[in-house]
């Protein structure tokens, strides 16, 4: 990965910290995002120290945010004439429906919007760097999903894992449809489940004691973030995966999905009310 620049949400903790590290040591330059400058530089000179790779920085944005995700893609360009890796790694489950500075529920606005709304901005980058991949983390949890097109944000009926899951399942379309739009760039798209995994993941919010108890319980069965990073990490570097687009990853390997997530009409019709609820109308929709 040697001359390969990385981009990588969510770097300061768990899975993300774990691929970034992992990049890192395969040489590549790494660019982790957090939302909290003191975790961010921490998680840099960390990384940096552990892995002899002095080419990590850090960047800042609260990706619930839109503009602060348009200005993260303007720092980095900023920094960087090019991106050959972004990885779409932050994400969160909320327990109660909260909403994001710009009014929009919090799961819809972090896991689904801002990595559609960083690819946007970063789109004819990562084409100009070709062959470039985005990597997004997606989850098994998208098997008990659908798309509310009717309700996406829950306003009507609310529930954690109903929201994150159909946030995951919108992690593939966006993959399915980023991919279809590709074709013919050298830039591929692939989403990854990384397996139940010991992170932070789930530990933030308010819940009864029992459920919080039931949570660090089957925490227990959990794998480690290192080894949850592994797809992530595989998806990013290795030849193995060169050319190959479109397609959802467990355990580094090829893996099924519900049928909901191989629709390509809604995959295609969440792409465009996904640009409409970001303000892109008619962008990016060839
Ligand atoms: N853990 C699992 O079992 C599991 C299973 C399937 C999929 N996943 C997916 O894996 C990805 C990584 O999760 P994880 O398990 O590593 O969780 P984690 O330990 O909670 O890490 C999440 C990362 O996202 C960042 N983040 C959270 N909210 C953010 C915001 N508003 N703006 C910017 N960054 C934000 C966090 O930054 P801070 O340091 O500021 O908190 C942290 O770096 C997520 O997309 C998750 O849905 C996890």
């Amino acid at each position: 990965m040697l001359g390969k620049v990385c981009l990588l949400t969510g770097g300061t903790r768990g899975i993300g910290r774990e691929t970034a590290r992992g990049l890192a040591t395969l040489g590549a330059t790494v660019v982790v995002t957090g939302r909290d400058r003191a975790r961010t530089d921490e998680t840099v000179r960390s990384l940096a120290a552990e892995t002899g790779n002095p080419a990590i920085t850090g960047l800042v944005a609260d990706m619930s945010r839109q503009a602060e995700v348009v200005r993260l893609a303007a720092d980095f360009r900023a920094a960087h004439p090019r991106l050959d890796v972004l990885v779409n790694n932050a994400g969160a489950i909320f327990e109660t429906r909260e909403t994001s500075a710009d009014g929009i529920e919090m799961t819809w606005a972090l896991n689904h919007l801002a990595p559609f709304r960083l690819v946007h901005e970063l789109r004819d980058l990562i084409v100009a760097s070709a062959p470039a991949r985005v990597v997004t983390v997606a989850s098994a949890a998208h098997r008990i999903a659908r798309i509310d097109f009717d309700d996406l944000e829950g306003a009507r009926r609310y529930g954690a894992w109903t929201a994150y899951g159909q946030s995951k399942l919108a992690n593939i379309l966006f993959t399915v449809e980023l991919a279809r739009q590709f074709q013919g760039t050298r830039v591929t798209a692939n989403a990854v489940h990384p397996g139940f995994v010991a992170s932070n993941f789930g530990l933030e919010g308010q819940r009864p004691a029992w459920m919080q108890m039931g949570w660090q319980f089957l925490r227990l069965f959990a794998r480690s973030p290192e080894a949850g990073a592994q797809t992530s990490i595989y998806l990013a570097s290795s030849p193995d995966v060169e050319g190959i687009s479109g397609m959802y990853f467990a355990d580094r390997k090829p893996a099924t999905t519900n049928g909901a997530a191989r629709d390509l009409g809604t995959a295609r019709r969440l792409w465009v009310v996904s640009a409409a609820q970001c303000g892109l109308d008619g962008a990016i929709t060839a």
